[in-house]
């Protein structure tokens, strides 16, 4: 105690620290409950997860990054465990509870190894090599696919999505290999995929086998004026932001008006104004107006009698998207707009959809710009098929890019795992261990996924392992429809090799980061620990 005092004397009163093995537990503890939190979701037998937030708004889903993001975890070392998801969710888009459970196993393996008295440098040294040499084995497990094996992209979508609790996955992952190959670029002999030429527009109502890919843009707005055309052809297209109004006066400041003559040329000058921005935009040539602000009255009647159609307070990412699909640059000022800012698109039309109307901007002049109009009875629905959807976009298009593909359901954990464990005894000594701990980190994947399908975790590994070690055994998995471990190479599931790459990299980090830790400093006024809830479990987490 007095030893604590001592190395407490230097710090402010109210500081919390806690050292050495209890920190190492207690920051364990977390990120293992982080990892626990989303383990159920893995895999196409996974449960969901609802969660509801203070604001009483309701998520139900089976994705790592959207559940963690959505549970407001505070502490620190929770906080790096949801960065991990983050993570992978940006750089693959699928694989997120993957990582996290991976992240939690390693310190699971790593706490029994330090209950053994390896000190944790010795553990972090053994991860690292382990994950290097990890990702070798899944580059050597992988196949090569082909960018125009819409087959095999499209087992890989149908993977991605069954993860999900997406129906119609069948329809989903054609919609998504579709999308996806027609927006790849050819940079040399690399594919290059730019994930925002693919946008996702949603809309409640009908069924998700409703959900369309449409060649160009979706908006959901309507075109502002009855009087307009509802399609154009040809369409030669301004994109504003600005608002096709009359400035208002300034909150202070007044105008006075006397006579009716007054009133008469106050109206007149407002009408110039407008028929003044109208005609500018007949100059340029634009029969579409898109706008990001509003559009006044009396410029919808001015437009419409011209024969111009308008759309307005378009959302700024749909300007975007709308810039990049027609080649318009977006025009912030009525004066600097010329024929040189417009876009080009075959078609511009409205159409209803669940009685709504929505804007389509079809036959763009850069045709590699597509929209998936996601449809869904529930607003729950939609959002959890937009999920999916955008774990299968990221997912093929990195199979695209990398030209890689894993067999999934555990079968390529379970091989790496394998060889794990023969490279380990080539290393011997303590590292050894950690890297054997490693191995057996990663078949928590085929582990878990058992357990979801109601098997006996531990028989199947067995049978995996045992499985592994010949050599027609490589693509064995865990077969959670059938309820059994066989072989996987024609069941449909593969996953592109970033998927586990980047799991790994990111999982392994965050272990060895938290295991480095061993000093926790709480400073009085900064970094509180967080709270239980109010009524909860009385008091803070005290040190
Ligand atoms: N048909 C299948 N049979 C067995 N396992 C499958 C099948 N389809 C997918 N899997 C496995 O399920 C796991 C992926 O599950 P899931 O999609 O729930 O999590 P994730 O991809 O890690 O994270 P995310 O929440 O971001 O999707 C992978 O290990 C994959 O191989
Ligand atoms: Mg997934």
């Amino acid at each position: 105690m007095a030893d604590q005092e001592q190395q407490n004397a230097f710090m402010g009163e109210g500081t919390k620290r806690t050292r050495g093995r209890d920190a190492q537990r207690m920051n364990i503890l977390i990120a293992r409950a982080v990892a626990q939190a989303v383990k159920s979701t893995l895999g196409p037998k996974g449960m969901d997860k609802m969660i509801v937030d203070d604001m009483g708004e309701v998520t139900i889903s089976n994705d790592g990054a959207t559940i963690l993001t959505e549970m407001a975890i505070e502490h620190p070392v929770g906080k790096m465990m949801v960065d991990v998801a983050k993570t992978q969710d940006e750089e693959v888009g699928d694989g997120t509870t993957t990582a996290v459970i991976l992240a939690g196993t390693f310190l699971e393996k790593a706490e029994k190894l330090l209950d053994d008295s390896i000190h944790p440098s010795i553990i972090v040294n053994g991860y690292m090599m382990a994950a290097t040499k990890a990702k070798e084995f899944y580059r050597e497990t992988a196949d090569d696919v082909k960018p125009d094996d819409k087959k095999t992209l499209r087992i890989i979508a149908l993977t991605s999505i069954t993860g999900k609790s997406a129906e119609s996955a069948e329809e989903l992952a054609d919609l998504v290999v579709d999308a996806v190959t027609s927006v790849v670029d050819n940079e040399g002999t690399k594919m290059i995929i730019n994930e925002d030429n693919i946008k996702l527009e949603k809309k409640n109502g009908g069924s998700l086998k409703d959900t369309q890919l449409i060649s160009g843009i979706v908006i959901d707005k309507e075109i502002v004026h009855t009087g307009m055309p509802r399609s154009v052809t040809n369409a030669k297209i301004a994109l504003l932001d600005l608002a096709l109004e009359v400035r208002e006066p300034e909150s202070d400041a007044k105008i006075e008006i006397n006579t009716p003559e007054q009133l008469q040329a106050f109206i007149d000058t407002e009408e110039k104004q407008l028929k003044g921005m109208v005609e500018s935009v007949k100059k340029a040539g634009a029969n579409v107006v898109i706008t990001q602000k509003g559009i006044d009255d009396l410029a919808q009647h001015y437009l419409a009698k011209e024969g111009i159609i308008a759309v307005r307070r378009v959302k700024k990412s749909d300007m975007d998207a709308l810039a990049r699909a027609t080649g318009a640059s977006v025009v912030t000022s009525m004066k600097e707009l010329s024929s040189k800012d417009l876009g080009f698109a075959g078609k511009v039309l409205e159409k209803k959809v669940a009685g709504d109307p929505m804007v389509f901007v079809e036959q763009c002049k850069n045709p590699k710009s597509v929209s998936i109009l996601i449809r869904g009875g529930t607003q729950h629905v939609v959002d959890e098929a937009e999920r999916a959807l955008v774990d299968a976009i990221g997912s093929v298009s990195s199979a695209i890019e990398m030209g890689k593909v894993l067999v999934g359901a555990g079968s390529c954990e379970a091989e790496v795992a394998v060889k794990l464990r023969d490279y380990a005894k080539t290393i011997g000594g303590r590292e050894q261990l950690a890297i054997e701990a490693f191995a057996e980190s990663l078949e928590v994947i085929p582990r878990t996924l058992a357990e979801t399908a109601g098997m006996d975790p531990i028989d199947a590994l067995v049978t995996l392992r045992s499985a592994h070690s010949k050599k027609d055994g490589k693509y064995f998995g865990v077969n959670v429809f059938k309820g059994r471990v066989e072989d996987m190479k024609n069941a449909r599931c593969l996953e592109p090799l970033q998927v586990k790459t980047q799991a790994i990299d990111s999982a392994s980090e965050v272990a060895e980061m938290i295991l480095r830790i061993d000093d926790i400093i709480l400073g009085s006024s900064k970094g509180k620990m967080p709270q239980m809830p109010p009524g909860g479990m009385g008091g803070g987490m005290d040190m």
